[in-house]
């Protein structure tokens, strides 16, 4: 610590990074290369996309690069509120994924789509391991 300054004042990544989330960019790509390298297994699968259980995460960033499609973000940027919200409702009703499976044969079709909440979101679980 530096002398004289409160740790207070030095906000570090640990104070102000809750947790990772997955927004929209995953649904239809559901690539799964983020669950095998997670530490704590906190990745919960839907029909078309994943989650993080927003308790479990320790917030470490190992699954960011990992995901193709820069689906997975700190909640810490601004307007994750929502997917923060469908984060932590979904990893309470879907099945655990600890597994990496196959991508949709189609998912390359929809990398760079935008608006795939409204288009195609599910909330039905995905198979799970
Ligand atoms: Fe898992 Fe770390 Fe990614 Fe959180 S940030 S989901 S703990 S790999
Ligand atoms: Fe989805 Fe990216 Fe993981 S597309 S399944 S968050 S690697």
């Amino acid at each position: 610590m530096i002398q004289g300054v409160s740790a207070h004042h030095l906000p570090s990544k640990w104070e102000w990074t809750l947790t990772y989330v997955v927004d929209e960019k995953c649904i239809k790509c559901k690539t799964t290369d983020c669950v095998v390298v997670c530490p704590v297994n906190c990745f919960y699968e839907g029909e078309n996309m994943l989650v993080i259980h927003p308790d479990e995460c320790i917030d470490c960033g190992v699954c960011v690069p990992e995901c193709p499609v820069d689906a997975i973000k700190p909640d810490t940027e601004p307007g994750l509120e929502k997917w923060l919200a469908l984060n932590r409702k979904y990893a309470q009703k879907w099945p655990h994924i600890t597994v990496k499976k196959d991508m949709p044969k189609d998912a390359r079709d929809h990398w760079d789509e935008m608006g795939k909440f409204d288009k195609y979101f599910s909330p039905n679980p995905g198979q799970g391991d």
